[in-house]
């Protein structure tokens, strides 16, 4: 298995990437999925128009002051030249990568032609990509992508070397088409072909639930690098057991609940200090749906959770129900 990813200049200590999800993998996300494992993280997906105009809560997205790296900046868009602008705008923020959303099945952003949009004009993605490529420098630029628009029209492999000829130094592929949505399995059997189409590191994605599925899609799909998405939502201890087989270490037992727990206190706390706590109690509920999933009590736990409004009385709820469970 190999050991590290190595896009462009970029060197990952491992082929383990942690996905860009919209509303999840803001700071906080990264630094806990970082630590628990994923050698490369990424912001969500980001406006390169609202990048350009200097809007205020999409310039608050590239904050990455500080973070330690590598971490990767996804833009979205369609026009060249705002994307080339935008792409200089995170270069200059620090991002390690950029890599430009190919794979957004949202009605708004695909009704835009930007997102799986430009699935269907690999001549516009080319473009997309020489300007992303002229304009980064020294940083490389990378794609994600799905299979194709629709069953019918599966092109991810046509759609990999249109992007790699024009300068693309990785791809993340992730095993559905556009029409699928977030909805039945991913499919990994393209994953061989798109690798041999190209010289570039190909990352798979797409339903990575275990460390064995990590094990098939660097073993049996021939990927070079392994992107998890939902899966650590809630979960970094996923990271952490595909990071143990990757390095050939047993793989760590499930956590218990206290470990759970003192997790999503301490995420909680983190979101406090870096949106404040309005912000992230809020927020937070969220990511508790994943941390407490399958828990007994767990809805009602929620419900409880869901009218508090301060990090204590979270932080406090989560402790009694942890004293109280019955292990
Ligand atoms: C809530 C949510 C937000 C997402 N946001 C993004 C995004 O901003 N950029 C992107 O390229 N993919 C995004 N995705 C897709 C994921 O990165 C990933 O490709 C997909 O979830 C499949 O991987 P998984 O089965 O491991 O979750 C998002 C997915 C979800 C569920």
């Amino acid at each position: 298995m190999s050991a590290t990813l190595k896009i462009g200049p970029v060197t990952m200590a491992a082929p383990l990437v942690m996905a860009p999800l919209a509303g999840y993998t803001d700071r906080v996300f990264r630094l806990l999925a970082r630590e628990a494992g994923a050698a490369l993280t990424c912001t969500e997906m980001i406006s390169a128009q609202g990048l350009i105009y200097n809007n205020k809560n999409t310039l608050a997205l590239l904050d990455l002051e500080g973070e330690p790296g590598p971490v990767a900046v996804q833009l979205f868009g369609r026009e060249p030249e705002v994307m080339a602008r935008a792409t200089e705008m995170a270069v200059a923020a620090g991002a390690a990568i950029i890599d430009l959303n190919m794979g957004c099945p949202t009605p708004k952003i695909v009704k835009n032609g930007e997102g799986s949009a430009l699935m269907r004009d690999l001549p516009l993605a080319a473009a997309i990509v020489a300007a992303m490529v002229r304009a980064a420098g020294p940083v490389p630029v990378t794609v994600k992508m799905r299979l194709g628009w629709d069953e019918v029209s599966i092109n991810v492999v046509d759609a990999t070397r249109v992007v790699v000829d024009a300068g693309a130094a990785a791809v993340a592929i992730h095993g559905r088409t556009r029409s699928q949505f977030y909805s039945g399995r991913a499919d990994w059997s393209y994953f061989p072909r798109v690798k041999e189409a190209v010289p570039v590191p190909v990352i798979g994605n797409g339903d990575v639930r275990s460390a064995a599925d990590a094990v098939t899609l660097l073993e049996q799909a021939g990927c070079d690098g392994v992107m998890v998405g939902r899966g650590a939502i809630g979960n970094p201890w996923l990271l952490t057991a595909i990071r143990a087989v990757m390095e050939g270490r047993p793989e760590p037992p499930p956590v218990d609940i206290k470990t759970r727990l003192s997790m999503a206190c301490r995420h909680l706390n983190l979101l406090v200090q870096y949106k404040g706590e309005v912000a992230a109690v809020k927020e937070m509920r969220k990511h508790l749906a994943y941390y407490l999933r399958g828990l007994r009590g767990a809805a009602r736990l929620r419900q409880e959770i869901n009218t508090l409004t301060t990090a204590a009385a979270v932080t406090a709820t989560l402790e009694d129900f942890q004293r109280n469970y019955p292990e």
